[in-house]
């Protein structure tokens, strides 16, 4: 019988063959894994938990939070605060930084994350899911400041999101490749189901908000006019589209068969460059994208090279199979 590797023989093992794992980051994906796995279980509960529907706060971007976007908050802080592998977390949810409570030791590593992706899905039933990215603390000065977090996409040294859908599948990269663990409910453990994900080049299925079309710029409009013309426009084929409205749950159908997701700028808030944030949604997305072959940019430039001005800044997306994201890049950098 082949035997089944959890991940937490894959993180030793990453950390014992690879070295690409030092104990203190294989400690934090482990915590975060069961965090995730506390959520899941929460999210499963539904109607028979109380977890649905609208908290009466709202978040420092304004929108209204539902009870799961605070629950799911608390259990990745509870489960990663004494550990003594962090000196802090940051997340959509709160509006500054949680520096590790002093009766804890404090780590190297700081922590990001949105801990409950794609909210409005929640009372529907309908896919959602995690989203983490871990940066090293500057080691020049003692303590941990917001500032310390503003490092770019490229300076993450792990990566991940779990997402909560007919499985609860937890993906992960450390920067060797992207890997999938299933959550075994009967064994309690998450379990490799894939390693070495990979994103097709070519795509015929695009991800946008099609309601939003009159607000877009002229190359995303561009794009999608082509896409939409089929097999007798420009682009000589059909396309497919999906939306699910959570990004997770659209970032994980295009790690298994490809396809291109767009969240661009548009003129409804033209100050802002973007909905979705920068630091715990973009970079590790792009990461991910990249290391399974894809390609992630904010229009211009590479997103994992964006250099961030604020925890809780947005950017425009276009992340996904290569070739249909340089394309919409080349759109917006031709003259
Ligand atoms: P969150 O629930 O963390 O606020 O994120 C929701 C995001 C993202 O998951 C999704 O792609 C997008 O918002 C959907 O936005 P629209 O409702 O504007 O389509
Ligand atoms: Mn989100
Ligand atoms: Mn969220």
């Amino acid at each position: 019988m082949t035997q089944k590797v959890s991940l937490t023989r894959y993180l030793v093992e990453q950390q014992r063959v690879d070295g690409l794992i030092p104990a203190q980051l294989r400690l934090l994906l482990e915590v975060v894994a069961r965090a995730c796995k506390r959520i899941s279980f929460a999210v499963n509960k539904g109607e028979l938990g109380d977890v649905m529907g609208a908290a009466e706060t709202q978040n420092v971007q304004g929108e209204v939070q539902k009870k799961l976007d605070i629950i799911a908050n608390e259990v990745l802080i509870e489960a990663n605060e004494w550990g003594g592998h962090l000196a802090a977390m940051a997340s959509e949810e709160m509006e500054g930084i949680y520096v590790v409570p002093n009766r804890y030791p404090q780590g190297e590593y700081l922590l990001m994350f949105d801990p409950l992706d794609g909210s409005s899905n929640i009372d529907v039933n309908v896919s959602i899911g995690t989203i983490f990215s871990v940066l090293k603390k500057p080691d020049d000065h003692p303590g941990v400041q917001e500032a310390d977090f503003l490092q770019a996409g490229a300076k993450q040294v792990a990566a991940g999101y779990c997402i909560y859908g007919p499985q609860t599948t937890l993906v992960l990269t450390v920067g060797d490749g992207v890997a999938q663990f299933t959550l075994d409910r009967e064994q309690g453990s998450f379990v490799l189901t894939q390693e070495n994900l990979r994103i097709p080049e070519d795509t015929k299925e695009f991800a946008i908000n099609m309601s939003n079309m009159r607000h877009w710029d002229a190359p995303v409009k561009r794009y999608i006019d082509e896409c939409l013309a089929g097999k007798e426009g420009p682009r000589g084929k059909d396309f497919n589209m999906r939306w699910i409205a959570s990004m997770v749950a659209d970032v994980h159908r295009i790690l298994t068969r490809g396809g291109i997701f767009m969240y661009p700028w548009d003129k409804r808030e033209p100050e802002k460059p973007g909905k979705l944030r920068l630091m715990y949604e973009a970079n590790p997305m792009a990461w991910l994208v990249e290391q399974a072959g894809g390609a992630a940019t904010n229009g211009k430039e590479r997103i994992l090279d964006i250099a961030p001005t604020k925890l809780h800044q947005r950017v425009s997306v276009i992340l996904g199979s290569k070739n249909e994201v340089e394309r919409v890049t080349s759109y917006h950098t031709e003259k």
